[in-house]
């Protein structure tokens, strides 16, 4: 039985970090042209380093939540693949290890002219001036608006292959990732976990959870645990 979780900003909420849309949203605050696109990184790669400094701090700064460390639990119990929006590190500090990051993890940087050479940034700011072994500049290893998405291929596979899927936390509002839920299997059993779950258009025959994260996550999944669907299907 393969468990396939599809994360987004809403998973890491009760962590302290903010989500992109809706009230009190990142994206309020800045404006995506300006800091998460190709051409931003041209125009002002400065403005574009400071805003992902600023995200990189506060990932530090933050722990995981119930979610993640149940999800991490879950992994001991089933074959579980994580496949997540976010670019921080909360499901990999948890203790999950089969993650798959669509949008890049930003405690690492990439050459900006070769995407294929990645390194840890040590610490929390990423600099200007700071480059790649073959001299150029480095960047945040994140997907912007516009770029290809180099593990969409691999998400999909996952994502048919799937008897389980929980989504958790996402608008389903960013393409190429809100496709993988149409990749689906017919007989695969669907659930979403998200305070506005109840707002989500096409979704039928899927399990809506309207609650958060933290709270509906472990019940979820201790839910299963004690009426032994792990025993029975695995
Ligand atoms: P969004 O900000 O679009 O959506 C966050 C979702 O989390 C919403 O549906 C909220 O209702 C839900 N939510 C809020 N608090 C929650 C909680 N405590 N528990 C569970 N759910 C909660 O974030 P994403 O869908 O992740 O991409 O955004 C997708 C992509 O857009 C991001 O990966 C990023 C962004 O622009 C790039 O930067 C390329």
């Amino acid at each position: 039985m393969k468990i396939i979780v599809f994360t987004g900003a809403g998973i890491s909420a009760e962590s302290g970090l903010k989500t992109f849309r809706g009230e009190d949203g990142l994206w309020e605050d800045y404006s995506v042209e300006e800091v998460a696109t190709l051409q931003a990184w041209r125009r002002n790669p400065e403005l574009v380093q400071e805003f992902y400094n600023i995200r990189r701090k506060a990932v530090s700064e933050a722990d995981p939540n119930a979610a993640h460390y149940a999800l991490a639990e879950l992994e001991k119990e089933a074959d579980v693949c994580i496949i997540t929006q976010n670019i921080d590190d909360l499901h990999e500090r948890a203790g999950s290890r089969n993650i798959v990051h669509l949008h890049g993890l930003i405690t690492y940087s990439q050459s900006s002219i070769d995407p294929g050479l990645r390194y840890p940034i040590a610490g929390r700011e990423l600099k200007m001036g700071t480059y790649c072994e073959k001299g150029s500049q480095l960047r945040p290893h994140v997907v912007w608006f516009g770029e290809d998405v180099p593990m969409m291929d691999k998400a999909m596979k996952l994502v048919q292959e799937s008897d389980i899927f929980i989504t958790i936390g996402t608008s389903l509002q960013v393409y190429p990732a809100a496709n993988l839920i149409h990749f689906l299997p017919e007989t695969c059993e669907k659930y979403l976990i998200d305070p506005n779950a109840g707002n989500m258009r096409e979704l039928n025959g899927w399990n809506l959870i309207v609650d958060k994260a933290a709270k509906a996550v472990p019940e979820l999944i201790e839910g299963w645990k004690s009426t032994g669907k792990f025993n029975k299907q695995r």
